[in-house]
């Protein structure tokens, strides 16, 4: 599938909602690149547990933050097994369960929160010379100055599709699940989802895994020889 160009430094944004195909498509490119691979989503998702098993209320932001800033996060970053702990327990599992998932806008629109996490994820895009990172601020926010910025969308119905197979659930439940986190996430005052000016859409309704991951080598290969 043509040569692979892996410059000595870079950092890939992949920005976008859930369902566009970001994880498995960072994954891979991350391991073409033979770099590493860091879930931002995974970040707020660990988080989010650790709220949740701290039993508190949801609605209280300044709860959220202080479990948050307390939290002992581990982020693994190797795109085969990107293992997550929280507070010592293994949480690879739970966080991708329907609590997490019910409570992590909530917690991920929290200002302090965020700004704790970003700081985070910018000291290790710092440690790695080849890193892909996904999720919906990092073009604007965590790394403005990647050399590659690409915003994945494809169509609500193919992204329910998606989702739905990732975790055996029903396919319309699935789409208004996502319809509602992608208004919550889009509408949040800090650091909603959006397109990054300079992010390079492409709409993976109707490709493999296989032709983005292709798509996004080429753009990378042309940003960093220009
Ligand atoms: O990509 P995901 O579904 O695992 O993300 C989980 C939640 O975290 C989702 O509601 C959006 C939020 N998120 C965010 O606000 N900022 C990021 N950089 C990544 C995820």
């Amino acid at each position: 599938m043509g040569e692979v160009v892996r410059p000595e430094r870079c950092v890939v944004a992949v920005d976008g909602p859930s369902g566009s195909g970001k994880s498995t498509v960072s994954r891979r490119l991350a391991m073409d690149l033979d770099g590493v691979y860091l879930d931002t989503g995974a970040m707020y998702r660990a988080v989010t547990w650790a709220v949740l098993e701290a039993g508190g209320d949801l609605s209280d932001p300044d709860f959220i933050a202080k479990v948050a800033l307390e939290a002992e996060l581990t982020v693994g970053t190797d795109p085969r097994a990107p293992h997550f702990r929280a507070n010592g327990v293994d949480v690879d599992a739970a966080i991708r369960g329907p609590e997490v998932t019910g409570a992590v806008s909530a917690v991920a629109a929290v200002p302090a929160v965020r700004r704790h996490l970003v700081g985070q994820q910018q000291a290790i895009i710092a440690r790695h010379p080849r890193i892909v990172v996904e999720g919906r601020d990092i073009a604007s926010v965590v790394a403005p100055d990647a050399e590659l910025k690409v915003y994945l969308t494809a169509s609500p119905e193919a992204r329910a599709q998606r989702r739905s197979k990732e975790d055996a659930a029903d396919v319309t439940a699935t789409q208004a699940d996502l319809e509602r986190r992608d208004k919550l996430d889009s509408s949040r005052t800090a650091d909603p989802l959006r397109q990054a000016g300079d992010a390079i859409e492409v709409d993976t309704t109707g490709m493999s895994i296989d032709e983005v991951v292709v798509r996004l080598r080429e753009l990378l290969s042309s940003k960093v020889q220009a």
